[in-house]
């Protein structure tokens, strides 16, 4: 394919089609990997309001709800077609103790949430509260083990009482609290930020824990559980290099932290108040991920060259300063468009590098970080990102097809070099390709030739989401100031499709 590419590159630039600002050539049967729908997960911790008055508001509250679940939520959410959800955090995670949240509700301990803003938490989500809600959702839950303040023992029960059938100790339990049938878990995290607030480890240690807590975290009754090890943040290459050295095919995955952020200390910028250099900045941050998700995989490469290990991105996401006037320990932010670029930017990689990434999860579902939902009393709005994740859902357990782009490079704020565009196309169990396209540029309109290597095109629909202003986003007061349109600008020449994409636009073709 490299020589094709070669000429193809040089037709372009000599041909009719230099004058056009990008072209894509994709290769509609050059695919092999079919694209995660895990890629699409989500993430909810104990953490603000993500669980309760985002997800959980009881069977007594005024605010409809189905089961205790917020209605306009779990109708809002199922749009997504979310594949899993990670809980109980995060930093959560590794103090939360699930006994405590099992039986009736009076009886559970109530106990100090000291990740997030000393917050009690009285326990009333727990554990049938969450698996109930993945089963409402139609999604496969994503349990995070307490490696940290827990013991293996603990843990190891918390699978028998989830996942067992038969007449053991824990499923007796389970039944006692009203739950007959195990539910099926696949998901098992051993641990979250192993390094970090989840026990402050050194990778070592953590692959020897992990080790003895995979060991007795057992498949129940045809429960096949998928366990992954606490991974690295960000350019911490030596977690990885050690974990794979150490754990190796114990993990069936090993999982990764990136957010977008602009540092640990200090303020970390306003999510609705920033200048053109500050959203270009985001992007270049934003896109680091595929250096760095490389650098990882080269790593695994060495030790799992069949890529039997899956690298699972179960944290990532913008992190801006919390909203004025909200506790600053719920992390709740505003969601923009520039939130909706970071969204479409990081799946578009995800994609390209479906052989290994397994799984992604962004932080978080509901009013924490990058969220898809807010919420306020009985409020809701739907964020740009929510949009990016209804829009790109149909690249969910479709073929990757792999593309080359040419368009306009520029550096920006931070020293690094962004592409004004962004593309990704799969192909569905149809033959439907899918195309999404984000015109990262905030002043210029791109006009986008794609090439299908001649195949036909019988029909182009599309979904755009755009805005007046980069900054533009979805309040309570106006929740529908961004939301997708239809698109009317792609159209087929001479066997190619023109795209006209609007300055700061993202776009999701649909091609037959
Ligand atoms: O998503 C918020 C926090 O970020 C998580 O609890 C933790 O794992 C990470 O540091």
């Amino acid at each position: 394919m490299k020589n094709v590419i070669g000429i193809f590159a040089l037709v372009f630039t000599f041909s009719a089609f230099a004058q056009k600002d990008a072209s894509i050539r994709i290769y509609p049967d050059g695919g092999k990997q079919i694209i995660s729908k895990h890629i699409y997960g989500q993430f909810a911790e104990h953490l603000g309001s993500c669980i309760y008055g985002g997800l959980w508001v009881g069977e007594d509250s005024d605010i409809p709800n189905t089961q205790g679940y917020r209605t306009d939520v779990l109708n809002a959410l199922k749009e997504l077609r979310i594949p899993n959800l990670r809980w109980p955090g995060g930093c959560f995670a590794d103090e939360y103790h699930w006994m405590d949240g099992i039986g009736p509700k009076q009886n559970r301990p109530k106990m100090v949430n000291n990740n997030w803003g000393g917050t009690i938490e009285d326990n009333s989500f727990g554990t049938h509260e969450f698996l109930n809600l993945c089963e409402l959702l139609g999604c496969e839950p994503y349990i995070s083990g307490n490696v940290g303040s827990g013991t293996v023992e603990e843990l190891a029960k918390w699978v028998e009482y989830m996942t067992s059938d038969g007449d053991s100790p824990m499923a007796n339990l389970r039944r006692k609290n009203g739950r007959d049938k195990a539910w099926k878990v696949k998901f098992l995290g051993v641990g979250n930020e192993s390094w970090g607030c989840g026990g402050s480890m050194r990778p070592e240690y953590y692959a020897d824990l992990y080790r003895r807590y995979a060991t007795y975290c057992r498949n129940y009754d045809g429960n096949q559980l998928f366990k992954i090890a606490s991974g690295a943040s960000d350019y911490d290459y030596n977690w990885t290099e050690t974990l794979m050295k150490n754990i190796g095919g114990r993990m069936n995955g090993l999982s990764l932290h990136y957010y977008t952020v602009t540092g640990w200390n200090g303020s970390k910028g306003s999510a609705t108040q920033f200048e053109p250099d500050d959203y270009y900045w985001t992007m270049g941050k934003c896109l680091e991920i595929e250096d760095v998700v490389r650098k990882h995989i080269a790593i695994m490469d060495k030790y799992d060259p069949r890529k039997n290990v899956g690298l699972m991105v179960d944290e990532w996401g913008t992190w801006w300063d919390t909203e004025p006037g909200t506790n600053p320990g719920h992390l709740f932010q505003q969601n923009t468009m520039r939130d909706a670029f970071v969204a479409a930017l990081t799946l578009n990689v995800f994609h390209k590098y479906t052989d290994r990434i397994k799984m992604a999860n962004i932080a978080q579902i509901v009013n924490v970080l990058q969220s898809m939902i807010l919420t306020k009393g009985p409020k809701m709005v739907l964020t740009p990102t929510y949009y990016v994740f209804d829009m790109y859902k149909v690249h969910q357990e479709a073929t990757y097809l792999p593309l080359d782009l040419i368009c306009e490079k520029r550096m920006v704020k931070g020293n690094r070099e962004v592409p004004m565009v962004s593309a990704s196309a799969s192909k569905d169990a149809n033959g439907i390709i899918h195309v999404s396209l984000a015109n990262v540029d905030l002043e210029n309109v791109q006009t986008l030739s794609i090439d299908l290597e001649g195949r036909k095109i019988n029909q182009v629909n599309g979904r755009i989401l755009s805005s007046a202003t980069i900054n533009d986003c979805n309040t309570f007061d106006h929740p529908d100031k961004v939301k997708p349109q239809g698109f009317d600008g792609a159209k087929v020449k001479k066997g190619m499709l023109e795209v006209t994409l609007p300055a700061q636009s993202i776009v999701v073709l649909e091609i037959r």
